[in-house]
């Protein structure tokens, strides 16, 4: 796999002009959404790059990271001009990286992009690790490739505009990286306060969570093994989610990780001895931070069969990513139904639902 390179600074303009007066290329294409054409795209128009650069926009949001959408960039860069020897920015959320990642990937067989994610979640999930793709026939990100973005610039210089929920959703896969990291990188997370938006403080904080991500990617960059310690979280998440999908109240992806963090500190406790101590700051803060997910034991059998089904159980066993202590990674645990359902009335007490 080529090396790629991640640049974390807030001074976007300079890192773009660093990064493009090196590369050839005959024309450069934008990929926004409404939001950040709006909100992102003028912060860097004083960029010579940017300013020449022709700008392809798709509508914002998960349901639009879709064929339809895909196919109207193709077109886009297609029409204005674009061959192989084009060159991508993509300047959004996960939603322009995966899309764009993609349509940079296949049109004329694949020309290179550049990633500068502008939600945090993007910033420290989605832009870096090369996964690419769309949603098809209601299946997330059905349809797509694994190929890295040559560049990858993180910043915070666009947090401002960003919603808190946003922020919020982004700084739980945050917590994620930094309770498989270790005890200290997971201490400096919980004593920054989330909505205080100091957002030097909080670049200092992303790099270290990006690197944490671009490490295990780098061990295993196809998911074959070590890679899945990123599913902490999310066994219980993902059931979360698609639960809160079906009573027609849908919930940020990083609130159903926060809130999969709890069950799985809990199940590491019951499991592989977790500090209990650990578990209950835990709680407290994302309970502070993100409230709780509601559920009650009449919702246990249903919650248990989605985590059956979840992509990482191949056999209708619940698998899930868990902790001996912070850095103290264990893959492929697999957790009895019982044992899970423990797991929900400790969260329930800890979660005082
Ligand atoms: N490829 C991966 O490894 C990976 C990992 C995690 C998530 N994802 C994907 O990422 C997507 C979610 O990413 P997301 O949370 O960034 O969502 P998103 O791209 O939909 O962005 C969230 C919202 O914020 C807006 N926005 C973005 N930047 C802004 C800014 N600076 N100011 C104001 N508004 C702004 C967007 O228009 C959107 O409405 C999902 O499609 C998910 O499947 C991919
Ligand atoms: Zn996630």
């Amino acid at each position: 796999m080529q090396h790629q390179n991640i640049l974390f600074t807030n001074n976007v303009s300079d890192a773009i002009t660093s990064i493009l007066k090196d590369k050839k290329f005959n024309r450069l294409f934008v990929i926004t959404d409404s939001n950040t054409r709006q909100h992102v795209l003028p912060l860097l128009a004083d960029n010579s790059f940017i300013a020449e650069a022709v700008n392809v926009n798709i509508e914002p949001g998960d349901i639009h990271k879709n064929l339809d959408s895909l196919a109207s960039v193709w077109q886009q860069i297609g029409e204005a001009g674009g061959t192989r020897h084009s060159m991508v920015i993509n300047l959004g959320g996960g939603v322009v990286t995966d899309l764009g990642g993609f349509a940079a990937s296949t049109f004329k067989r694949g020309i290179p992009f550049i990633n500068i994610p502008t939600t945090l979640l993007s910033a420290v999930d989605a832009a870096i690790g090369g996964k690419t793709g769309i949603n098809f026939r209601g299946l997330k990100n059905e349809i797509g490739v694994f190929n890295e973005a040559s560049d990858v610039i993180i910043s915070t210089a666009f947090i401002a505009t960003l919603p808190i929920e946003e922020v919020k959703s982004g700084y739980a896969e945050m917590l994620k990286h930094g309770l498989l990291k270790g005890q200290s990188a997971f201490d400096k997370l919980l004593n920054y306060d989330i909505t205080s938006g100091d957002p030097d403080h909080l670049l200092t904080l992303l790099q270290e969570s990006v690197e944490i991500k671009a490490d295990v990617v780098r061990q295993d960059p196809h998911e074959h093994g070590i890679r899945r310690a990123l599913n902490l979280g999310h066994t219980a998440g993902h059931a979360f989610e698609s639960y809160a999908m079906q009573r027609n109240a849908p919930i940020a992806h990083g609130y159903a990780v926060a809130w999969g963090l709890v069950i799985d500190a809990v199940l590491s406790h019951i499991v592989c001895h977790f500090d209990s101590k650990l578990i209950y700051r835990i709680a407290d803060y994302v309970l502070k931070n993100y409230g709780a997910f509601h559920f009650t034991c009449d919702d246990y059998d249903a919650l248990l069969e989605l985590m059956r089904h979840d992509k990482k159980s191949q056999h209708g066993e619940i698998n899930c990513t868990l902790l001996g202590a912070p850095g103290d990674i264990r893959i492929d645990c697999e957790i009895a139904p019982d044992t899970m359902k423990e797991a929900f009335d400790l969260y329930r007490d800890l979660m005082h639902i």
